[in-house]
């Protein structure tokens, strides 16, 4: 418990959202939980990796990888070493993420929301805007890594705290979601990679599995691929496991 109090209050942040939302909370909370469901997460990670270097386009000058956060799931040498530069992005960084890339000198950590929605939300506006962000940075490769389905879920537990309208926060929830798509479609001539969970199922013994679908209704790209990643093993999960089928899907934009 020490140690993440000392991360919290050590992590710089720079978007109001990342302290006032919980965004700095879950990034800690995240780690810890990696450290105790270490091997379950790691060939989750090895397989976003491996996906990520399969799809790396042959030539190209600049890469972005959304929601990048641990930098577990991202081949880092490999991305560095294609490209000229390469940008990740999320909104909170924690130092040992800020040390690893102090090897790359052509990767730059961006502290970013990716949705443009949170500095509006907190001041209680419910519009979804249509992200904008890095649309002219001539970037050849786009990925958005276990990131999509995870957009609306510290807004809506905010919003719920707050008495909103259980159907204003599904609506506002599968905008999020349904923006991020069309602003991965956004970006002019690039090839990208999109990495998400596309459905949940919980798990007990002597009890019917629980589906739950993570898209809120919205419906994502068509999977090339994918694998199930025991996200929450039994024990972390006091007797229910929790799966997530992890899907890949790849494109091409139109220039
Ligand atoms: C499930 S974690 C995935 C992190 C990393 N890819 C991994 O799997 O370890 C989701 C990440 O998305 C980031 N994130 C969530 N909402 C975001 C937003 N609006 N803008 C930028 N990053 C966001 C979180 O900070 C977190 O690092």
């Amino acid at each position: 418990m020490l140690p993440e109090l000392f991360q919290y209050a050590l992590t710089p942040t720079r978007h109001p959202a990342a302290r006032r939302m919980g965004y700095l909370y879950e990034a800690i909370a995240l780690s810890a939980r990696y450290g105790r469901c270490r091997n379950q997460w790691d060939p989750h990670y090895a397989r976003c990796r491996e996906v990520i270097e399969a799809a790396l386009p042959e030539t190209g000058r600049r890469a972005l990888v959304l929601g990048a956060g641990t930098l577990r799931d991202v081949p880092l040498t490999a991305l560095s070493a294609r490209f000229e530069r390469v940008d990740l992005v999320d909104l909170v960084w924690l130092w040992p993420a800020r040390w690893r890339v102090r090897r790359h000198a052509n990767v730059r950590l961006v502290e970013h929301d990716v949705t443009e929605a949170l500095t509006a939300l907190m001041a209680g506006e419910l519009g979804v805007p249509q992200p904008r962000w890095g649309l002219d940075g001539g970037y050849d490769f786009v990925v958005s890594l276990n990131l999509a389905t995870q957009l609306p879920l510290l807004p809506a537990q905010w919003l719920l705290r707050r008495k909103v309208d259980e159907q204003a926060i599904d609506s506002y929830g599968r905008a999020l979601m349904q923006a991020h798509l069309d602003w991965l479609h956004a970006f002019p001539d690039a090839s990208v990679c999109l990495i998400a969970d596309r459905l949940i199922e919980t798990r007990a013994p002597g009890r019917p599995v629980e589906p739950v679908d993570p898209w809120w209704g919205v419906t994502p790209p068509p999977e090339d691929e994918h694998w199930w990643w025991e996200a929450v093993p039994r024990r972390e999960g006091r007797g229910e496991a929790r799966w997530h089928r992890v899907g890949v899907s790849q494109w091409h934009n139109l220039a």
